[in-house]
C-alpha cells in the first residue's frame, strides 16, 4: 500500500508576503467597472465610508468616470492589476492647503491580509513627494471601526482624539477618531517603509 504523503505546509507569513508583493495602486480606468462593482457594491465596504453603495453597472461606470478618474488623487488598489479597493487623498484649499484627508476601502474577501496598510504606506511615500507643500495627512474613522484605526496606527499615524457626535454617516450621528501624520514625523515621507 502506498503511504500518504502530507502536502507541503506553506508558511502563512510567506503566503501573505507573496500576496502583498502583488498589491499595487494606480489611477482608475473605465475597464475596472466589473471589478469595481464587486466591492463598491458591497455594504460591508461602504457602511463606514461616505461613498454610496453602487447598485448597477451604469452607476459604477458613471462613478468611475465622473468621480474617480477626474479626482486629483483617487487610486485603485489592485492585486495583479485588478481593482480590489481604493485609496483617496483630498487636499484642502486656500489657507488650509497644507493638509489633506486620506480615505480607503478594500474588498471584504481580502480583509485582514495587510492590504490597506500597504496601500496607505504607499500613498504616504507618494503624496509627500507629489505635494511638497503638504505638511499634514489626516484621517477620520468612526469609533467602532477598529480595523481602520489599526491600519492608521500600523502606517505610523498618531491618534489625536475623539470627535464626539462629529458627523452624520449614512443617516447616523457618529463619534469619529482623528489621526494625523506630519511630513516631519520620523515615519512621514520615507521611501523604505512600504
Ligand atoms: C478598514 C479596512 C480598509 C482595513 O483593510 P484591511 O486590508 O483588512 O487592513 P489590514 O489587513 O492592513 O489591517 C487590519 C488590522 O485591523 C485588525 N482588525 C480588524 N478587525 C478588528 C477588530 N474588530 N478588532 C481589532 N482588530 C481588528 C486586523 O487584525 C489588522 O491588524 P493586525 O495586522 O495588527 O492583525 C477594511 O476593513 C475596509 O475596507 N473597511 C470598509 C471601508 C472602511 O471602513 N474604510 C476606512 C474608512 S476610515
Amino acid at each position: 500500500m502506498q503511504q500518504k504523503v502530507a502536502p507541503p505546509s506553506v508558511d502563512p507569513l510567506l503566503e501573505l508576503g507573496v500576496l502583498l508583493v502583488r498589491v499595487t495602486f494606480r489611477p482608475f480606468r473605465v475597464s475596472d467597472v466589473d471589478d469595481f462593482i464587486l466591492w463598491a457594491g458591497d455594504e460591508q465596504v461602504t457602511r463606514t465610508i461616505r461613498w454610496k453603495t453602487i447598485t448597477s453597472k451604469e452607476e459604477a461606470l458613471t462613478f468611475i468616470k465622473e468621480v474617480c478618474i477626474p479626482h486629483h488623487f483617487c487610486r485603485s488598489i489592485c492585486i495583479d492589476d485588478r481593482s480590489i479597493g481604493f485609496v483617496l487623498v483630498i487636499r484642502w484649499s486656500g489657507a488650509d492647503r497644507h493638509k489633506a484627508d486620506i480615505g480607503y476601502g478594500v474588498a471584504a474577501k481580502h480583509w485582514g491580509q495587510g492590504i490597506a496598510t500597504k496601500a496607505v504606506k504607499m500613498v504616504i511615500s507618494e503624496v509627500f513627494k507629489d505635494f511638497p507643500d503638504l505638511v499634514r495627512l489626516q484621517a477620520f474613522a468612526v469609533v467602532e471601526n477598529i480595523a481602520s484605526q489599526r491600519v492608521l496606527e500600523k502606517a505610523g499615524f498618531t491618534r489625536e482624539g475623539l470627535l464626539r457626535k462629529y458627523t452624520f454617516l449614512k443617516g447616523q450621528l457618529k463619534d469619529l477618531v482623528i489621526y494625523s501624520l506630519l511630513s516631519t514625523d520620523s515615519n512621514g515621507a520615507v521611501d523604505d517603509m512600504v
